[in-house]
């Protein structure tokens, strides 16, 4: 996607072939810089501090940390111990536990001396596919996208879109295009009028830091709210669709996405509009049938307690700056992420066309 006119994809191989570069999302978006990642260490760094953060680019970031682990000592052992570091590095998205298996068992069928080579060549190709992947939802969210509009009826064919969106699920959660906000970002290219509601995702404010920053980039219109807007505004007929990612969805559809979802998927069924989630093969947990078992990260308190943001005060201006926001006394407490159950998501906009909820979920997913 675009940032000031110039292309960037989230991470990249470096020049040097050996080092790996990613946008450092932990400072947007006020601040646009980059990071080198050098070692396995600091994969595990990246995505654990959520400098890199979103289930598919996680995924490709434990890929990419996999083959800095290989290069360092290509024996099963640095292997095995690098696989699982990554893998306790964050744990709900699925993607990461896919990727650190996909690239492990490549690397299970050569020789050490080729090991190095077998780690860029998957990595690469799988930050490649991930943008494709992204590209063919965003194809087809597109065409969701225009049943949604014409069934407004034709007096209303000329007014925007009106899509509602929670935490960041845009290109800076994948390698490029995203996929909840792969369909919007089609529509507006095509000179379609879209506006989008912006949930600011509390605590780590994906919604108000990232996909805003996404947006104002490509010049979309859109508005950030509180998170507890969106009831209002599905009641008061202000959205056509709600739109969202996901870390990991059963076999049986239920979803599990950033805190908050939950609520909008409830306000969603409550009012009639649908409720969709994009999401990539690689986010599906064919293992789990239970969604109470799918592990739900608990952060820091201090992400809730504690807020940061751009100083406007005459001695800090422009700096960064943290203020607490709960009594001293106080203490909070952080899960981050819920389960939407299938009975309140409309359908799913996957890379190979659209899956309905409902009877044989699972083996619908495998016959398109
Ligand atoms: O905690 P984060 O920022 O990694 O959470 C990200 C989300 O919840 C996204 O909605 C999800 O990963 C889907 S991203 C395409």
């Amino acid at each position: 996607m675009q940032i000031d006119g110039k292309h960037w994809t989230t991470i990249w191989l470096c020049d040097d072939g050996i080092s790996v570069g990613v946008i450092d999302q932990s400072k947007l978006p006020h601040q646009f810089s980059t990071k080198i990642l050098r070692s396995c260490n600091d994969a595990c760094k990246a995505i654990s501090n959520m400098v890199v953060r979103g289930a598919p680019l996680i995924g490709v970031t434990a890929a990419y940390g996999l083959m800095l682990a290989v290069q360092e000592d290509p024996s099963d052992k640095s292997i095995e111990e690098a696989s699982n570091q990554l893998f306790h590095s964050r744990p709900t998205a699925i993607n990461l536990a896919w990727a650190i298996e996909r690239v492990s068992k490549k690397l299970s069928l050569v020789d050490k001396s080729q090991r190095a080579y077998i780690a860029k060549k998957e990595a690469g190709l799988i930050a490649e596919e991930d943008i494709s992947i992204c590209k063919a939802i965003g194809h087809h969210g597109y065409q969701l996208f225009e049943e949604i509009a014409s069934s407004r009826g034709p007096e209303r064919v000329m007014e925007p879109l009106r899509v509602l969106t929670h935490c960041n699920a845009g290109w800076l959660a994948t390698v490029d295009w995203g996929t909840a906000l792969a369909p919007i970002y089609k529509w507006h290219r095509n000179g379609r009028k879209v506006h989008v509601w912006v949930d600011e995702t509390r605590p780590r404010n994906q919604g108000a830091s990232l996909t805003a920053f996404e947006l104002a980039s490509e010049g979309i219109p859109h508005k950030v709210v509180v998170d507890n807007a969106g009831g209002y505004l599905m009641q008061k007929g202000m959205v056509d669709i709600v739109i969202v990612g996901t870390d990991r969805t059963t076999s049986c559809g239920d979803v599990c996405n950033k805190i908050g979802t939950y609520l909008k998927a409830l306000a969603a069924k409550d009012n009639k509009i649908p409720f969709y989630v994009a999401l990539p093969y690689s986010s599906i947990d064919w293992s789990i049938k239970d969604s109470s078992l799918i592990p739900i990260e608990i952060r820091s308190e201090k992400e809730v307690a504690y807020i940061e943001g751009k100083s406007i005060s005459q001695n800090s201006k422009g700096n960064s700056s943290v203020v607490r926001l709960i009594p001293e006394e106080s203490q909070s407490y952080n899960p981050g992420f819920d389960i939407t159950p299938v009975r309140l998501v409309s359908g799913f906009i996957t890379e190979k066309g659209f899956v309905q909820p409902g009877g044989g979920f699972s083996e619908k997913l495998f016959s398109i």
